[in-house]
């Protein structure tokens, strides 16, 4: 599609990821302005790299588990001259960027509080304090959607035994902040609908990012599609969902996992 967004501001958390950077990628392309955020770091400097230059891009430094700088994150936004009309609570802690960082993954009884909270902070809280100041800042301003992540692990458990002798496991919290956000687009769908606000979760099944062939075939065998997603093919739906043509839908969510759920 050509110009599917435009008109559209996006303002989207946790940009320099695999999914974020392929979303601003596509939604630069499709016509939209796009505000990235990330924590400071080498992905969102890639990013910055890639589309510093354009004068559809901006990049703010932004840590979602920071109470004072998402209070202060549309303020700076309009202050620049630039008003969101999406919002995508992207950014999480993933078992991919533990891997990435070298971070051990502890069994269930060795799960310490402070892992646990450290993950409900960004995933959930995160995603709270985005939604609240969006409310503040936006909601009943001008039209908006907010299109919070979960993950195919919100609503399905994991099948624990893929994981056996991968260097990267399922964990908890994760599972528990996907579920958690969805009920977070249930409850403002409503309390937002009088005020020309949208609100949906998108649910992205396994995406392809340099997984093993071992953990590709199990994985595989599980999803009616047989095999993982490529980052595009989330970014396919994430761009509808961010476009006008979605302006009826509310309150829901929408499962991008090549038949994994629908078994
Ligand atoms: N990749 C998948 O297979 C998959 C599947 C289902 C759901 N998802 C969800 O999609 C979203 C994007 O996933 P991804 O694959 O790009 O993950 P990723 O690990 O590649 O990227 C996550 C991004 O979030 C950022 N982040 C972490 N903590 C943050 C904080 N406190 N404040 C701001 N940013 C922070 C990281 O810096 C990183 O850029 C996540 O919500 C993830 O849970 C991904």
């Amino acid at each position: 599609m050509v110009d599917q967004l435009k008109g559209r501001t996006v303002f989207i958390t946790g940009s320099g990821g695999v999914l974020g950077s392929t979303y601003v990628r596509r939604m630069l392309a499709e016509g939209a302005r796009v505000i990235a955020s990330d924590l400071p770091g080498h992905r969102a400097e890639a990013l910055k790299a890639s589309h510093g230059g354009g004068e559809n891009f901006r990049f703010y430094d932004l840590d979602v588990g920071d109470e004072d700088q998402v209070t202060g994150i549309f303020a700076r936004i309009l202050a620049d001259g630039w008003q969101p009309n999406v919002v995508l609570n992207n950014a999480a802690i993933t078992g991919e960027l533990l891997m990435g960082a070298g971070k051990p993954f502890p069994s269930f009884a060795d799960t310490s509080v402070s892992d646990w909270e450290r993950t409900l902070r960004t995933n959930l809280t995160g995603a709270f304090m985005i939604a609240r100041q969006m409310d503040r800042d936006i909601v009943g301003n001008w039209p908006c959607t907010l299109i919070n992540v979960a993950s195919m692990y919100a609503l399905n458990g994991p099948h624990h035994q893929i994981y056996e002798g991968m260097p990267f496991k399922s964990f908890s919290a994760y599972s528990t902040t996907k579920a958690g956000i969805h009920g977070l687009t249930l409850w403002l769908a409503g309390y937002w609908a009088k005020r020309q606000a949208t609100v949906n979760t998108i649910a992205p099944g396994a995406v392809f990012n340099g997984h093993t062939e071992e953990f590709q075939r199990r994985v595989g065998e599980l999803i009616m599609a047989g095999r993982m997603a490529q980052p595009d093919e989330i970014a396919d739906a994430m761009l509808f969902l961010c476009s006008a043509q979605a302006g009826y839908m509310t309150g829901q969510l929408v499962n991008v996992d090549g038949g994994f759920s629908g078994w």
